[in-house]
């Protein structure tokens, strides 16, 4: 019995990563993103499960997130995604991590910061093929800044690479030509520098196109057994790593017309008995799924009712209920022949399942499945 806590999956990842690596295929690294703490799961755990199953290196997003990682994985490479103060470049470096360059600038930069710490830095030059967040719009650019890392003695050209911004959405037709804008800056880079690692798709882009594989791909949300189109990641052959559980903590009864909750959000029609969960937004249970989710206790669904507080929620159990105080409750996750998917809540709040794992927060701790 535990207040709330995340069951975390070890062996779901790993199998995960041997999906994906058989999508890809021989010749194709797989790069595990595990940055955000490993998408809520717990980057540690999560990163050695997916090394374990076929990953040959990892992706994080932040300077503190490559020390975590460099740290303690030394010898796995390591590519920090992220834009860069100078302090947070320093420490990606120091963390013997690879970084993103995009434009002449912050070339130089990396290039002092690396002659100061003692050795070149691994760069991957970025290419805005159309996602317009990070990267250099302008492919002759990309190309011409390719050179200069190469002739840099403080810099190695490691990679040459870019992001979708619709790969998720399945008849986009930008998704084409974003890869095929790519596909030129990334022939012009390789026909000059032979070694250099192209890369581009993330999870959706692995399931939906293989030209997008180039050399090597860059998965997060699949690596958890999240579906990357929002839709049942069975159907894809990947196992869901996150189970958000709690426990019923009291059984009530209500009178028809009582009410639950902040704001007399629900009210009983007829006499009930109300399940009490001691987890609430403080956990990472969003306060828009008042009124609108439902939550798993001995294999049923049970209606979420009233509003979400800090600290608890409530569900009807009915009029008649075996539910008892110390019943095991899953808000996310799999009991007896039922589940509720993190892509189920995340339709309920209109976003993605990414934000839902993402979304668990600090106080519950992850401890494994
Ligand atoms: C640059 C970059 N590459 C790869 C990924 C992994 O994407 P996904 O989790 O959709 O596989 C992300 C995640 O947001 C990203 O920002």
């Amino acid at each position: 019995m535990a207040r709330a806590v995340a069951r975390i999956d070890a062996a779901a990842v790993e199998r995960n990563c041997g999906r994906l690596t058989a999508t890809v295929g021989d010749g194709v690294e797989l790069c595990a993103v595990v940055k955000a703490d490993g998408y809520g799961h717990g980057a540690d755990v999560c990163a050695t499960a997916a090394l374990a199953g076929g990953a040959s290196r990892l992706a994080v997003a932040t300077g503190a997130e490559a020390a975590e990682i460099g740290r303690r994985f030394p010898h796995v490479s390591l590519l920090t995604m992220g834009a860069l103060t100078e302090v947070e470049l320093d420490t990606a470096l120091a963390a013997g991590s690879d970084v993103a360059v995009w434009h002449e600038e912050f070339r130089v930069l990396a290039a002092a910061r690396a002659r100061a710490q003692g050795r070149p830095a691994r760069v991957h030059v970025k290419h805005d093929s159309g996602m317009g967040r990070l990267g250099n719009r302008d492919g002759e650019a990309v190309v011409a800044l390719a050179r200069a890392c190469a002739e840099d003695p403080d810099l190695a050209l490691a990679g040459v690479w870019t992001h979708f911004a619709t790969a998720d959405e399945p008849d986009s037709e930008f998704f084409d030509e974003q890869l095929a804008r790519f596909a030129e800056v990334a022939g012009a880079v390789r026909d000059e520098f032979p070694g250099v690692t192209a890369h581009a798709a993330n999870s959706a882009a692995v399931f939906r196109e293989p030209r997008a594989h180039f050399d090597m791909v860059r998965c997060g949300v699949a690596v958890y057994g999240l579906d990357p189109f929002q839709g049942d990641p069975a159907e894809r052959g990947l196992s869901p790593a996150m189970s958000l559980c709690s426990y019923v903590a009291d059984v009530k009864c209500l009178a028809p017309g009582d009410s639950v909750g902040y704001g007399c959000r629900w009210r009983a029609e007829e006499e009930t008995r109300i399940g009490v969960l001691p987890i609430g937004y403080g956990d990472g249970v969003r306060r828009g799924l008042t009124n609108n989710a439902e939550v798993l206790v001995r294999g049923r669904r049970h209606p979420l009712v009233g509003t979400v507080s800090m600290d608890n929620v409530t569900i009807d159990l009915g009029p008649e209920t075996e539910v008892e105080p110390g019943d095991e409750a899953v808000l996310i996750g799999a009991q007896g022949e039922e589940a509720i998917l993190a892509e189920e809540v995340a339709a309920r709040l209109e976003t993605i399942n990414y934000e839902i794992t993402c979304g668990v927060s600090a106080r519950v701790p992850r401890v494994p499945a």
